[in-house]
C-alpha cells in the first residue's frame, strides 16, 4: 500500500496499523467506516461485499482493532449477516499491549428490536454486547434481549445517538467505530457526532439504484479535513476528520 497524503511513502502492515491509531484515547471519538463506489453507491447487488477488496478488508480489521465499541445499526447487522466480533491473534495481542480488552464491545442500534437473542452476533459475542434502544421499543423484546446483552434506553421514540454515545463513554467506551449503516450515519450527522470518516472509494461504477452511505432526515452540512489518503490496487482509503 502507498501513502499518498500527507506525504508519499510505502506502507508496511505495521505502518498501516499505526496510521489508524486513535490520536488520543481519553477524548471521546466517533469514527465511521464505509466503502462506496466511484458513483456513490453503498452496495452492489444489495451488499457492501461487492465493493470491498482485500486492502479494504485489511483496514476494516485494523479499525476494529483500535476501537472500544463497534456501533452498528440493526439493519446492517441483520442484512450483512454479522457474526460475533472476532479479531485475529495479532490484533488481540496488540490490544493487550495497548492495555485494551482483547475484543471491542458490539453496540447495536435498534428501535423495533427485531433481533433474536439467539442471533450469533449477540449470543456468541466474546464480550457482553450492548443494545441501544428507545423507551417506546417493545418491552417484551427488551426483556428477552437482556438475557444476552445490556439494553440501554436512550431517547423516547427514537434512539438519541448523542445520549447513546455518552452512555458508552460513561462505561469507558470512548473510541467508537461505526460500521454503519446509512441510517446510523445519518443519525450521527444529525447529532453532530461524526469526528472521522474513513471512506474507501472502490474503483467501480455501480450504476443507479443503490443508496448512499447516509440516509434519514436531512441534516446540516459539515466540512471535513483530509487527514490522509492511501492507495492500493486502485482503491483509495480516505480519512477525513472533523474541521
Ligand atoms: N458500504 C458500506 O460500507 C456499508 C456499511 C454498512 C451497511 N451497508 C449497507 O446498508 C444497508 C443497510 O442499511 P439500513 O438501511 O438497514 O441502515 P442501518 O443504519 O444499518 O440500520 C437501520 C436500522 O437501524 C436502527 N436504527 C438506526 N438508527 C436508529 C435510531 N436513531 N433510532 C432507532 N433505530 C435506529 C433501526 O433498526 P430497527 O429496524 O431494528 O428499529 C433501523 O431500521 C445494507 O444494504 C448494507 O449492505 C453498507
Amino acid at each position: 500500500m502507498r501513502l499518498l497524503l500527507p506525504h508519499p511513502a510505502d506502507l508496511s502492515a505495521d505502518d498501516l496499523v499505526t496510521l489508524y491509531a486513535p490520536p488520543d484515547r481519553t477524548t471521546p471519538r466517533v469514527r465511521v467506516n464505509f466503502v462506496a463506489s466511484l458513483d456513490g453507491a453503498v452496495t452492489v447487488d444489495g451488499f457492501s461485499e461487492g465493493l470491498s477488496g482485500p486492502a479494504d478488508k485489511q483496514i476494516f480489521g485494523i479499525l476494529r482493532g483500535w476501537c472500544d465499541a463497534l456501533l452498528v445499526g440493526a439493519g446492517t447487522l441483520r442484512h450483512e449477516g454479522y457474526g460475533p466480533v472476532r479479531l485475529d491473534a495479532a490484533r488481540r495481542e496488540r490490544r493487550r499491549d495497548a492495555g485494551l480488552p482483547e475484543v471491542p464491545v458490539l453496540a447495536v442500534v435498534s428501535g423495533r428490536l427485531d433481533l433474536s437473542p439467539g442471533h450469533p452476533a449477540l449470543a456468541e459475542a466474546p464480550v457482553r454486547p450492548i443494545v441501544l434502544t428507545h423507551a417506546a421499543s417493545p418491552a417484551d423484546r427488551r426483556e428477552a434481549l437482556a438475557a444476552v446483552a445490556d439494553v440501554l434506553v436512550c431517547g423516547e421514540t427514537e434512539v438519541d445517538l448523542g445520549a447513546a454515545l455518552d452512555a458508552l463513554a460513561e462505561r469507558g467506551l470512548t473510541q467508537v467505530l461505526s460500521e454503519g449503516g446509512p441510517y446510523v450515519l445519518g443519525g450521527l450527522q444529525a447529532a453532530d457526532r461524526v469526528d472521522e470518516l474513513c471512506l474507501t472509494v472502490a474503483p467501480l461504477l455501480a450504476g443507479p439504484g443503490a443508496g448512499r452511505i447516509t440516509a434519514g432526515a436531512p441534516t446540516a452540512a459539515h466540512r471535513m479535513d483530509l487527514a490522509h489518503a492511501v492507495e492500493a490496487e486502485g482503491e483509495l482509503f480516505l480519512r477525513y476528520v472533523r474541521r
